[in-house]
């Protein structure tokens, strides 16, 4: 029998991949490469089932003789190592960003004399159609919560951007650029005290009770699907932190970051030009144990945040904190800094690494923002947080539109500033 390979995502399976496959094995065996989570987050969203998902149900599709992981987009490992007498893809991969793959393909086989075979693409169906009508369903509370772990698990870094009602929810949820054949999105939400309590005209001091976010948070649940991380400052007493806990689980929210700090909590930006008291290890631990406690699902991470350097009391004491906050059951560590250059960030990264037992890492570069995604994936973080940056440009793009009525008394010269009547009437579907 000839060997026949097949690349597939088959995160939704419709007819077209059925024709493929129906197609392949009218050649040969078929050996399924299934894209593994990583692979597909390499260039586009991650699929809505896990690999193991979509391999039980690929190896039980007729006319399929084996199923083995493809890691990367590009095909040419697997293809070495199978040495398939042919590939057999949709042609729809000629034009546009596949191009390059396809042309690797077709390089690749020529070592052993292999060939390319292309199916006419089907018409009327496309997982992106597909995709794009789940999204308008939704999504419910498990999967989203479960997100942030299997993206986590997948990419090299998850990118979090700040949302604080649903207008910037949809911001973080559908804005994309198309870069080099990848797709870039953001991952995930970070509900911010700061900008929950800018927005509300309100200091961010834990004034801005839980109750009171919710709501924000229940505008965010409602329109989007993407993983949300919760800003739960200190968290409260262990008391009151287990009840929050429970409500944002149960709301499928991701995570929920609490920062060691008791007493009136200020800003983590201010840094020591204001007065802010840091926990006792043993005060936080138990708090970190008792929500890890109450929680119902395996999904639910609690990231414990650090403050010793916000404090200036060195990297040792993060260190420290960090085993210590990772031994009473923290699922995730965020390291948080004020200083410009990024040094201690860096410092604390490299000895992070040589913890024996280690969790996810969190940075929020807000100060040291000319560090690049890339060189904080090299220093160990896995979650990259942008905490304020939607509110942070909205307001004075406001500022200068109020400024411009008052001076020439009619808004007409604020049009460019502002997006146009019919844009903001066909922004949120369902307004006609
Ligand atoms: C927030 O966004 O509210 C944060 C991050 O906690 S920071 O403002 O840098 O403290
Ligand atoms: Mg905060």
């Amino acid at each position: 029998m000839k060997k026949v390979y097949v690349g597939m995502s088959a995160d939704l399976i419709h007819p077209g991949h059925l024709n493929i496959i129906k197609e392949a094995s009218k050649l040969g065996d078929v050996i399924i490469g299934l894209l593994t989570d990583k692979a597909i987050a390499s260039y586009k969203r991650l699929p809505s089932l896990k690999y193991e998902q979509r391999k039980i149900v690929i190896e039980n599709i007729k006319g399929v003789t084996e199923v083995i992981p493809q890691h990367e987009l590009d095909y040419t490992p697997n293809l070495r190592l199978i040495k398939p007498d042919y590939v057999v893809h949709g042609d729809d991969w000629k034009q546009g960003v596949q191009r390059k793959t396809r042309q690797n393909v077709i390089d690749v086989l020529a070592e052993w004399g292999g060939k390319l075979h292309e199916v006419p693409y089907t018409k009327g169906i496309s997982s992106t159609q597909l995709n794009q009508s789940l999204k308008e369903i939704g999504t419910t509370p498990e999967i989203r919560m479960d997100r942030l772990r299997r993206l986590i698990e997948s990419k090299p870094i998850v990118k979090v951007l700040e949302a604080h009602n649903g207008l910037t929810g949809l911001i973080v949820e559908n804005i994309s650029v198309d870069q080099e054949g990848r797709k870039k999105e953001f991952d995930a939400m970070w509900l911010s005290s700061l900008t929950d309590s800018t927005a509300k005209g309100k200091p961010d001091i834990e004034a801005v009770d839980v109750t009171s976010r919710l709501h924000g948070l229940n505008d965010i649940l409602e329109v989007t699907t993407k993983p949300i991380i919760y800003d739960g400052d200190t968290g409260g007493i262990p008391e009151h932190f287990v009840f929050t806990v429970k409500t944002l689980e149960r709301l499928g929210v991701s995570a929920i970051i609490i920062e060691d700090k008791t007493g009136l909590k200020k800003n983590s930006l201010f840094g020591t030009d204001v007065s802010q008291t840091q926990a006792s290890i043993q005060d936080f631990s138990n708090k970190i144990r008792a929500g890890k406690l109450v929680q119902v699902t395996k999904s639910f991470m609690i990231i414990a945040r650090i403050e010793s350097l916000i404090l200036k009391q060195g990297v040792d004491d993060a260190i420290t904190r960090a085993a210590a906050y990772i031994e009473a059951g923290a699922d995730g560590i965020m390291i948080h800094s004020k200083e410009k250059n990024g040094e201690e960030i860096l410092e604390f990264c490299t000895r992070y690494k040589k913890l024996e037992k280690r969790v996810p890492l969190v940075a929020v570069p807000s100060s040291y923002n000319h560090m690049t995604e890339q060189e904080l994936i090299e220093a160990g973080v896995n979650v990259v947080i942008y905490a304020n940056h939607l509110l942070r440009s909205a307001y004075p793009a406001m500022v200068n539109v109020a400024k411009s009525i008052l001076v020439n008394e009619r808004s007409l010269e604020a049009d460019g500033e502002c997006m146009s009547i019919k844009e903001i009437l066909n922004l949120i579907p369902g307004t006609k």
